[in-house]
């Protein structure tokens, strides 16, 4: 066995860089804590290939005095803390004195810096081995730091063979300068990518301009303010999305701490409890909360890359922010997410008088024994085979309706009679032979069903569009952007035209898109695919989305169906391949047998 050594300097600075400079983004995420922690105002990055050739940050702070400069690269070097006890109540982004030391470790670096008592700068430059450094005085410069990273990791082969593209890299660095941007509202920063300007934010009071800037004014728009509430020792302000506005994923979820981005599980359980009823399955609130708590309160000193933070009373923490979500959200006035697509197919779907389904004593009277959120206002021209199944006459009495036909009751062994719907999401159903109750998720239903009919469209080639007279503009990030880029064929064989326009990064343009999609809310279908192409490889991407354009396609829990449509849908269901589960796997419909039932309350 090889004897213990102790390892040479080269190769321990490589180690301790690894662990905090994974990618360009982690150099930009450093650079630009130190120029926060310089107080400085305003930050302008530029960056070539990605990061990978050149990385640029220039701030206005208060820069290094030339005596200090070498010191900055240096391991454990920093003006932060100098003792211990320090480390209890840490209130600046970096504290270790060991970033600098990383990059330069890994790169060919230098940095110039000048403070406003000096007339000129003074300039360090290491080309990967720290112990190895250029001294430049007197050099011209205003007053601030520059850092230049050129040819992250070209001493270090295999970290620089496991970085990405550089359209990957480039979005990466994205999400770090837009969270740092959104953070630090007091902060303007401009961001250059390969000569060409990516966004620039103002220096503002508040956030919001930052999270348009970056991440686009729709989502500025779907935000309430949670304004500024007092929880104990913590005082909590910031945004959080209407119901109704909420995204697939937990990407749109933003935690500050102190004005430091943390990713905390703790508040993320604390801010989805918060929103309780609000918020349905399989959506994620969007949330920007800003906590102000002191220092001595947790500890940033617990992961690497100061991503996590240990609270010493997460109970605490957890009650203050769920009730200041439920607060908000019992204060704010917003407008209720569900609405009926009854009123807004009546004149292309509905087969009027076809059926026997309500009483004609259904009037504008019996819109009251609607649960409120269901309210619809009647249309005068409306006759009363279009209302939704789901009303009670004047007498309380559920109406009955017979579905009767020869496929529907082939597939359930008997004519089916319509028994009302159960909560939002739920037809009820009697088995006429039996009287077994089926439970009909007519989401579920419909996504199934629209989920076959377009799949076998797209793979018998007869994907029909629908075209716009003028393309539909989107908001995108980089990250974004590319992801479309990547899947323009796949997206062009599913019936979508998107296309880059000149001259901007942050939209696409959207000539086309399916027909079957038509009636959707396209601005809602637009962003979950955006949300959703990420996610995906590649070999599974033609799944991921048939099934979100299903899914959308589909009738949404909170719809009210009319009875035509319960009966189409019925049929339809009835005549595809897997009835019986939905595009996830869930079961469309259970039944529950009647027997059972009289077994349980003791009948038999
Ligand atoms: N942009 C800057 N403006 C002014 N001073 C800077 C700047 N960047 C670095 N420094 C000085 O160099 C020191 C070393 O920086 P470095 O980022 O390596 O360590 P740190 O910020 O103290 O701690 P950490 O490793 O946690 O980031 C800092 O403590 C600070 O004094
Ligand atoms: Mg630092």
């Amino acid at each position: 066995m090889t004897r213990i050594q102790i390892l040479d300097p080269i190769c321990v600075s490589k180690i301790a860089a690894g662990e905090v400079i994974e990618r360009p983004a982690s150099v930009v995420k450093e650079l630009i804590e130190n120029a926060i922690d310089a107080s400085a105002t305003e930050i302008r990055l530029t960056f070539k290939n990605g990061g990978k050739d050149l990385i640029e940050v220039k701030d206005n702070g208060k820069g290094i005095p030339p005596e200090d400069l070498p010191l900055a690269i240096k391991r454990h070097a920093t003006s932060k803390i100098s003792s211990e006890q320090d480390l209890d109540a840490i209130s600046t982004m970096g504290f270790r004195g060991e970033a600098l030391y990383s990059v330069a470790s890994v790169s060919r670096f230098s940095i110039t810096s000048r403070t406003a008592n000096n007339e000129l700068a003074s300039c360090v430059t290491v080309d990967g081995d720290v112990d190895k450094v250029q001294i430049s005085e007197e050099v011209m410069a205003t007053p601030g730091t520059l850092v230049r990273v050129r040819d992250l990791f070209f001493n270090f082969i295999v970290r620089r063979k496991f970085l990405k593209k550089a359209s990957v890299e480039e979005a990466h660095i994205y999400d770090v300068i837009a969270q740092y941007a959104i953070g630090h509202p007091q902060i303007s920063f401009a961001f250059f990518a390969d000569g060409e300007l990516e966004f620039q934010t103002v220096k503002s009071p508040d956030h919001l301009s930052a999270i348009k800037e970056t991440l686009g004014k729709e989502l500025v728009k779907s935000l309430l303010d949670v304004g500024m509430i007092q929880q104990g020792e913590i005082l909590i302000h910031g945004y959080l999305s209407k119901p109704g506005h909420h995204k697939r994923n937990r990407k749109y979820q933003y935690f500050f701490l102190n004005g430091r981005r943390i990713f905390s599980e703790i508040l993320q359980s604390a801010l989805e409890e918060g929103y309780g009823p609000y918020l349905m399955k399989r959506e994620f609130p969007v949330a920007f909360l800003f906590l102000e708590l002191d220092p001595k309160y947790f500890d940033v000193n617990i992961h690497p890359q100061k991503r996590e933070v240990l609270f010493y009373d997460e109970k605490d923490l957890m009650t203050a922010v769920c009730s200041t979500v439920t607060h908000c959200l019992k204060t704010q006035d917003f407008v209720p997410r569900l609405k009926s697509r009854v009123m807004e197919e009546k004149q292309t779907k509905l087969e009027i008088g076809e059926v026997k389904a309500v009483t004609t004593s259904s009037t504008s009277r019996d819109i009251g024994h609607f649960d409120k959120k269901h309210q619809i206002s009647l249309h005068p021209n409306i006759k009363s085979s279009e209302l939704p199944l789901s009303f009670e006459s004047a007498d309380s009495q559920l109406v009955e309706v017979h579905i009767e036909e020869r496929e529907i009751r082939d597939f359930f062994g008997s004519d089916l009679k319509f028994r009302g719907s159960l909560g939002d999401e739920f037809l009820l159903l009697e088995d006429l032979s039996n009287h077994d109750l089926i439970i009909l998720d007519f989401h579920a239903a419909h996504e199934r069903i629209n989920l076959e009919k377009f799949t076998a469209l797209f793979k018998a080639k007869k994907v029909k569009s629908q075209t716009f007279l003028r393309p539909f503009r989107l908001f995108c990030t980089p990250e974004q952007r590319m992801r479309i880029m990547d899947s323009l064929s796949h997206l062009n064989n599913l019936g979508f035209d998107f296309r880059i326009p000149k001259g901007t990064k942050r939209e696409v343009e959207v000539f086309a898109i399916p027909k079957i999609l038509a009636k959707t809310d396209l601005k809602k279908f637009l962003e979950s695919l955006l949300d959703t192409l990420p996610k995906m490889v590649i070999e599974d991407q033609y799944h991921e989305i048939l099934s979100l354009i299903a899914c959308h396609a589909s009738y949404r829990a909170g719809e009210i169906l009319s009875f035509q449509q319960t009966k189409d849908l019925l049929h339809e269901l009835v005549n595809i391949q897997n009835p019986k589960i939905c595009a996830h796997g869930r079961p469309t419909y259970i039944r529950i047998p009647y027997q059972d039932f009289l077994k349980q309350v003791r009948r038999i």
